[in-house]
C-alpha cells in the first residue's frame, strides 16, 4: 500500500476508459482516499466509478466525486475545499484532465487556440495554485501533472501545434513550480505519455494506429494503467527526492 490514507485528487476521471479513471482506481488499490474531479462529473459518473473501483479494489472504496472545471479558477478552490470538507486536508494532485484537438497549424483558429490552451494551460494553472495555497499552509503536498510526448517531439500523433504547445506550457509551469516552492515541502513533476489507448483515439482508423504502433520499440500502444503507475510512482514516497522532472511512459517512441 504506497498510498495508504493519502488524499488524492485526480482531474479528468470521468471516462472509465481514461488515465485519469486508471490513476484513481491504482491509488484505491494502494489506500488512498480519492476524489475523482471531472467537468463531466455528475451523480450517475461517481457511482459508475464506484462500482467499478470496489470491484476492483475487493472493498468499499473511500470515494468523493466532484464537477469540475479546471478552466475556472473558482471551480478549482472550491474542488479543494470539497476534498477538504469531506477529508481534512489534499496530499496530492494528478491532474489528468485536458481536451484535444487534430487540425493543422494553419488551420488554428484563434477560437480553437483559447479552446485547447485554456483548458490544457490555465487549467493546469489554476488546479496548481490552488494545490500549492492549500500545501503551503499544510507544509507540503505533491503535484503530479500529465503533458504529452506531444510537447517535446513537435506535434503530437492526435493533437495540433496548439494542443503540443499547452503540453509544453504544463511541462514549464511543473518545473516552475518545483523550483518556487520546493524550500515548502512541494513536490511537482511531468509525466509525457505517448499514444494511449483510451477515448481520445477515438475517431483513428485501425490502418493509422498500427501504423504508429509498428515504429513504437516496445510494439504496444501505452494501457491507461501504464500512466496511472507513473502517477503512483511520482504520489509515493518512493519517489521522495524526485521533483521537477518529466518521466516518459512511451514505449520507447520518443528516446532523447
Ligand atoms: N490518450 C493519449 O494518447 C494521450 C497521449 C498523451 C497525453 N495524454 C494526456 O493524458 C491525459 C488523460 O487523457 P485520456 O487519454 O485519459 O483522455 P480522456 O478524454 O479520457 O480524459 C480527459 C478528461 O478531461 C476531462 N475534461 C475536459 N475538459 C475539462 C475541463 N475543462 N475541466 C475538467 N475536466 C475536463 C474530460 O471530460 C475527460 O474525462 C490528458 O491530459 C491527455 O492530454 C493522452
Amino acid at each position: 500500500m504506497l498510498l495508504r490514507d493519502k488524499v488524492c485528487i485526480v482531474t479528468g476521471a470521468a471516462s472509465l476508459r481514461g488515465i485519469g479513471y486508471a490513476t484513481a482506481e491504482l491509488f484505491a488499490l494502494h489506500g488512498a482516499r480519492v476524489v475523482v474531479a471531472d467537468l463531466a462529473m455528475n451523480e450517475k459518473v461517481v457511482a459508475d466509478i464506484r462500482t467499478s473501483i470496489d470491484r476492483r479494489i475487493s472493498r468499499p472504496a473511500d470515494l468523493h466525486g466532484v464537477r469540475c472545471d479546471i478552466g475556472s479558477f473558482d471551480d478549482c478552490r472550491a474542488l479543494f475545499e470539497s476534498a477538504v470538507a469531506r477529508f481534512g486536508r489534499v496530499d496530492c494532485l494528478v491532474n489528468c484532465a485536458a481536451v484535444v484537438k487534430s487540425q493543422p497549424f494553419l488551420a488554428i483558429s484563434e477560437t480553437d487556440y483559447d479552446f485547447v490552451v485554456d483548458v490544457n494551460l490555465k487549467g493546469a494553472f489554476n488546479l496548481a495554485k490552488a494545490a500549492v495555497e492549500h500545501f503551503v499552509a499544510n507544509k507540503g503536498g505533491n503535484i503530479v501533472n500529465v503533458a504529452s510526448v506531444a510537447a517535446q517531439r513537435g506535434g503530437g500523433l492526435v493533437g495540433g501545434a496548439h494542443y503540443a504547445a499547452s503540453k509544453g506550457g504544463v511541462i514549464s509551469l511543473t518545473k516552475s513550480i518545483a523550483r518556487e516552492h520546493g524550500p515548502q515541502g512541494v513536490r511537482a513533476n511531468a509525466i509525457c505519455p505517448s499514444m494511449t489507448e483510451t477515448g481520445m483515439l477515438d475517431g483513428m482508423t485501425e490502418e493509422r494506429f498500427q501504423e504508429i504502433v509498428s515504429a513504437i520499440p516496445l510494439r504496444r500502444a501505452g494501457k491507461p494503467r501504464d500512466v496511472a503507475g507513473a502517477c503512483l510512482f511520482l504520489a509515493s514516497d518512493l519517489s521522495a527526492y524526485i521533483t521537477g522532472a518529466t518521466i516518459d511512459v512511451n514505449g520507447g517512441s520518443h528516446i532523447h
